[in-house]
């Protein structure tokens, strides 16, 4: 039923973006951190939106890390999307096989967000005030654009909230009909780690 409900509510703050959705998610109190390996999908057919990212959300907005590929190229870059309007950050061009390093850090409403890859770096601040990041999200958020680029894979997770991971790296909620593998999840502290995230395409 808490699953339900929160399905229906992710459902409800994601439609206000049309598009489709397949993600992986994780949800706590408050978030204070994530870091990872991207492992970079194919490129989509060109003329639609394709967003690929990891990324935490409060009832305001969601700190990402976006994975745009809307040029026909993939570009990566930070940002904040919601209230306050904060601009875009740093970014660069990576190609499909590369790995990425993302990190979200904060200290109080500031988040340092780093990304490097193959000798390629970009560090974004943000001063996201009143945002109580509830959600750690991995998504393929696609308008206009088939889910047939994967896999998405996602290596040496690590999410740190304010509570025990105990009593939530082991719960995975997801949005879309796909097929998606999360192994080697362990809560140690207030950290969970995770080996691999694989979200297969859905068509
Ligand atoms: C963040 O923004 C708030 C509201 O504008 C401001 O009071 C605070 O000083 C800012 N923090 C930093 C570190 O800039
Ligand atoms: C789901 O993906 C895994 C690999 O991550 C694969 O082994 C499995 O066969 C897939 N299952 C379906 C139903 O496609």
């Amino acid at each position: 039923m808490l699953a339900f409900l929160t399905l229906a509510l992710s459902l409800l703050v994601l439609s206000v973006r049309a598009a489709n959705w397949y993600t992986v998610e994780w949800e706590a109190t408050q978030f204070t951190a994530m870091s990872g390996d991207m492992i970079v999908p194919k490129l989509p057919q060109a003329g639609g939106t394709p967003y690929v990212w990891p990324g935490l959300q409060s009832g305001n907005g969601v700190l990402q890390a976006v994975l745009d590929g809307r040029s026909g190229t993939w570009w990566i870059g930070d940002g904040f999307y919601g209230t306050p309007s904060l601009p875009w950050g740093n970014g660069f061009n990576v190609n499909p096989g590369d790995a990425v390093h993302f990190a979200f850090s904060s200290s109080g409403s500031v988040w340092t967000c780093t990304l490097s890859s193959n000798g390629k770096s970009a560090t974004t601040t943000l001063n996201i005030t009143g945002s109580t990041m509830n959600r750690a999200i991995f998504a393929a958020e696609l308008t206009n654009v088939p889910f047939n680029f994967g896999p998405i894979t996602y290596t040496n997770v690590k999410i740190t909230a304010t509570t025990a991971a105990s009593s939530w790296c082991g719960k995975t909620a997801h949005l879309g009909a796909y097929n998606y593998s999360v192994t080697g999840a362990t809560a140690s502290g207030n950290v969970c780690s995770i080996a691999k995230i694989v979200q297969n395409s859905a068509v």
